[in-house]
């Protein structure tokens, strides 16, 4: 896979570019990533990019030229181009699988209060935002979608199944998950995990993770189908957290 990345902030980029799994995707081919900083393509000897809204309203807005200019200069119209964006669709497990599945996807950046619109209009052919929060740029979300894409490309992950296996692939989150040593200052593992007992370790997993999901995320439930087994567990913890509350 190809990846751009528009952006007027490229050094932003380098120790994620170099570390762990991007790192290793890089360095294998698996991988290419080109940074491309939009200063490079002002006309103006101040390489200035951002200007004032028209309309009034705060901060600035990076304008149009640059933009453009860089996308044609890398003949990177025809491209999947994303704008990173507090408007945009919330990134999620599925759209990272989607984004996946393309050859080349090119980000754009954007920055204060974003991009003008006519780039958008002209160029782009998705918004992403990666949570119902602002942040001052959208360099930390482009990695967050660059992470989270590049690990499900084939050969990424040095365990293939473990991105089939983890929180939001089959709509729960995962389970806890233990190591050694099996008793932790008095702590010990669960023992349903030591039994060797496959159903039995299949079983606490499933209430596991439905357990957690009910808590942390009772709204990926909704879209769960649970099974009978599923449903009865539900409801035990549903009146278990009523005493507590009770309580
Ligand atoms: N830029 C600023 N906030 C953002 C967000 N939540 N997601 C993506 N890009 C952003």
């Amino acid at each position: 896979m190809k990846i751009n990345i528009l952006t007027i902030f490229p050094e932003l980029y380098n120790s994620f570019l170099c570390e762990s799994i991007i790192g290793r995707a890089i360095a294998s081919d698996k991988i290419e990533v080109k940074i491309i900083d939009i200063r490079d393509y002002t006309a103006n000897k101040h390489k200035k990019v951002d200007d004032y809204l028209f309309g009034g309203g705060a901060g600035m807005l990076l304008t149009p030229g640059p933009i453009a200019s860089a996308i044609e200069s890398n003949n990177l119209s025809k491209t999947m181009i994303i704008n990173t964006s507090p408007r945009g669709q919330v990134l999620t497990q599925a759209l990272a699988k989607d984004l996946s599945e393309h050859q080349e996807i090119t980000i754009l950046v954007g920055r204060y209060e974003g991009i003008d619109q006519r780039i958008i209009d002209k160029y782009v052919n998705l918004e992403v935002s990666i949570g119902d929060y602002i942040l001052t740029g959208g360099e930390i979300a482009s990695q967050v979608i660059i992470e989270s894409v590049v690990r499900l490309l084939p050969n990424v992950l040095s365990n293939c199944l473990s991105s089939l296996d983890e929180s939001f692939t089959n709509g729960l989150l995962e389970e806890d998950h233990y190591t050694r040593p099996q008793n932790f200052e008095g702590l010990e593992v669960p023992s349903e995990l030591l039994s060797g007992h496959h159903l039995n370790i299949a079983q606490w997993k499933i209430k596991n993770r439905l357990k957690k999901t009910y808590f942390n995320r009772p709204d990926l439930l909704d879209r769960y189908k649970l099974n009978d087994d599923e449903q009865n567990y539900i409801e035990q913890l549903k009146g278990e957290k009523n005493e507590e509350n009770k309580n």
